[in-house]
């Protein structure tokens, strides 16, 4: 694959926080998406939302100067990733949905077609007999924001081409990211350290401990974390955080990732963080 930017054409399945973060990082990297969900109406926030994060990024200062941006398409048919060079999958982060997406759209893309899981936790050894050429499966763990932070934590699985993982690092070096590969395990590193700490923050809630507040200023100021683990949750989403504990906690049967109640409970409210406008803090508006 060149590493010409304007050589590769990305899809990207899924249009919810983490769709909508990697869409705008790679149409301010001159990169063309085209952007798949379920219903129109998701589409058409979340074209609103890419639009907002390219003003954000650009204010920043965090996209390359000069470059034309990328064309954005959207579509409810999951048959326009044909001519995709990278899809990306970041839809929700529940097996059964992420083994039907990923069938059909390896099913759909030429051979040679890089096939990317932005999941949190699955194991990428596990997601491979769900496609039909596992050597052209990895992970790529984008962060939250996508344009903000450099960082890029890349999944090995045990099938996955040393090729197609050139070719993954150098589209993330095109959009401006920094690789780091490892092996391929459940929750991977970050989500094996970070869900659990967010749990246990939340247990510290729920038992009286101390407010949201505290727990995070305590991990903020003794510990140099930069949100505290509360606002990290808000910000990913409760929903995900629960689904993505779940994951792990069926995995490693680890009790510090088993969901809390609190967490359980502000998802049944529909109080999932920043994207629903409430969750361990108030945002007043939808964010
Ligand atoms: N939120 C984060 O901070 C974060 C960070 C890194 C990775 N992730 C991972 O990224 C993935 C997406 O997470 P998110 O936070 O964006 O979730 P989200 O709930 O905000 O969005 C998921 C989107 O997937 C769509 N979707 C569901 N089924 C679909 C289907 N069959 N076809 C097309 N679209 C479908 C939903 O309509 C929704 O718009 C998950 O695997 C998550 O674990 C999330």
């Amino acid at each position: 694959m060149s590493t010409e930017f304007g050589e590769h054409r990305l899809a990207v399945v899924g249009a919810g926080v983490m769709g909508t973060n990697i869409s705008a990082l790679a149409l301010g990297h001159g990169v063309p998406v085209v952007l798949v969900d379920v219903d129109q109406a998701t589409l058409k926030t979340a074209t609103a939302t890419i639009k907002q994060k390219l003003r954000h990024a650009q204010l920043l200062g965090v996209l390359p100067e000069g470059r034309e941006q990328g064309t954005l398409t959207t579509t409810v048919n999951l048959l326009d990733v044909a001519d995709a060079t990278t899809v990306v999958e970041a839809v929700v982060e529940i097996p059964e949905v992420k083994k039907k997406v990923l069938g059909t759209a390896s099913s759909i893309v030429s051979p040679g077609t890089t096939l990317i899981s932005n999941t949190s936790c699955i194991s990428i050894d596990e997601m491979a007999p769900w496609v039909d050429r596992p050597q052209e499966l990895l992970g790529v763990h984008f962060m939250n924001p996508a344009y903000m932070i450099k960082m890029v934590e890349v999944i090995r699985g045990s099938n996955t081409d040393p090729a197609v993982l050139a070719a993954a690092v150098d589209l993330l070096s095109v959009l401006g990211r920094e690789s780091i590969v490892i092996n391929d395990s459940t929750g991977f590193v970050i989500n094996r350290l970070l869900h659990p700490l967010i749990n246990t923050a939340a247990m510290l809630v729920q038992e009286g401990v101390a407010s949201a507040e505290d727990v995070d200023n305590l991990l903020e100021g003794c510990l140099g974390h930069s949100t505290g683990p509360l606002r990290t949750g808000d910000l990913i989403g409760l929903d995900n955080l629960v689904d993505s504990l779940n994951v792990l906690y069926k995995a490693r049967g680890d009790e510090s990732c088993n969901p809390c109640e609190l967490l359980l409970q502000k998802v049944r409210d529909g109080h999932h963080g920043r994207k629903s406008g409430k969750g361990f803090y108030d945002y007043g508006k939808v964010a």
